[in-house]
């Protein structure tokens, strides 16, 4: 039973990639937040799915005792364990949503599975207040790009998204042709800052709607780099600051392009982004800007917030209770969610 706000207490478990989370809420308050992040991929300049559910089944026991310590909770003071269903993994999904539905079978007590991409989006709640509703949220992953009007904690709808790669794949990609390490986002990102933004421009796809597309940009930066290494070998190491600089300024540019657009014509109270290239120091001030352009309250998630984290499972787990919702007793993980969000 948990019959309102006051009394529940949510074990809160992500595996729908290659983080290892989990996490405590109480009453909708934040108590530990615990994420194992699995360096071995970095080694194969992507995630190796097989590796990342095995990963997952030696991780998950000591991450959620981990969890219970910080929290000073035991098994017997959960009403429920939630979890992330879907996008993502399946075999990381199923470590993840087998151990929640087990514990709470065991128990007796409730299990819920949110999707990973709603619980980015509910990162905002964490901690605070978050934004009034309705409000707009870019949401900027390694595997999802998408524009959510935000209606109510447990109503969203996704009003544009990217045709192919997501922005974080773009980072990701980029990085990789630079030579630079997996996940190549937070390199781009350090490498930046020492570069200049307009010292190289790339081309922008324009889609229908608040759609967006990378797959165009990528080929570009790919072309660029091949010629000018053709022609000069060092190339790359000796401009490597300022092409980050240029290739982190034409994804910022595009994405905010796109999402200014959709806040002008949405009637919304506030403006948020969320998702692990929300970690993007240039987007995140480039995001401030334009929402105090727009004349709307800007919303960032803490760093920890932004990417893979149990945290915000556990935020829209406790919306999602509240509001009633419980497995169906034949509740599977997805991989993708096109269907239904
Ligand atoms: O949300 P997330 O942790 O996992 C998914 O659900 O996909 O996002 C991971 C993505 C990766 O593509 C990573 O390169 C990107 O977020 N990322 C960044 C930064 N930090 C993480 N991209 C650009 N700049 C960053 N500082
Ligand atoms: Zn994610």
């Amino acid at each position: 039973m948990y019959p309102n706000q006051d009394n529940l207490c949510i074990l809160a478990l992500e595996t729908s990639c290659d983080d290892t989370g989990a996490a405590v809420m109480i009453n909708g308050k934040i108590h530990s937040n615990v994420v194992a992040t699995q360096e071995m991929h970095a080694r194969y300049g992507g995630v190796i799915p097989e590796m990342a559910s095995r990963a997952h089944m030696v991780n998950i026991v000591p991450v959620v005792e981990e969890a219970m310590k910080i929290a000073g909770v035991t098994l017997n003071d959960l009403h429920a364990i939630v979890y992330a269903r879907g996008p993502g993994l399946m075999g990381s999904l199923m470590v993840g949503s087998t151990y929640a539905r087990s514990l709470a079978l065991g128990l007796g007590i409730k299990s819920l599975g949110v999707d990973h991409l709603k619980a980015h989006v509910l990162a905002h709640f964490i901690d605070g207040k978050g934004p009034e509703f309705p409000f707009l949220n870019l949401l900027v992953s390694g595997g999802h790009t998408m524009i959510v009007k935000v209606e109510s904690p447990n109503r969203m709808e996704i009003i544009g998204k990217t045709a192919d790669d997501a922005a974080g794949e773009a980072f990701d990609k980029c990085a990789k042709l630079l030579g630079l390490p997996y996940p190549g986002g937070p390199w781009i990102d350090r490498h930046a800052q020492k570069g200049n933004p307009k010292a190289f421009a790339f081309p922008e796809s324009r889609m229908p709607s608040y759609d967006y597309s990378f797959s165009g940009f990528k080929t570009a930066v790919r072309y660029f780099l091949q010629d000018h290494s053709e022609k000069d070998p060092g190339f790359i190491s000796r401009n490597i600051d300022d092409i980050c600089a240029s290739v982190q300024d034409s994804i910022v540019n595009y994405l905010l392009k796109i999402f200014k657009e959709a806040a002008k014509h949405e009637n919304i109270r506030a403006v948020a982004i969320s998702g692990g290239v929300s970690a993007n120091s240039s987007l995140r001030k480039a995001f401030e800007q334009l929402a105090s352009e727009l004349g709307l309250p800007a919303f960032i998630p803490k760093f920890e917030y932004c990417t893979d984290n149990a945290a915000m499972i556990a935020m829209a787990g406790h919306f999602a209770l509240l509001d009633g919702q419980l497995d169906a007793p034949d509740a599977m993980p997805y991989a993708r969610n096109d269907a239904d969000f």
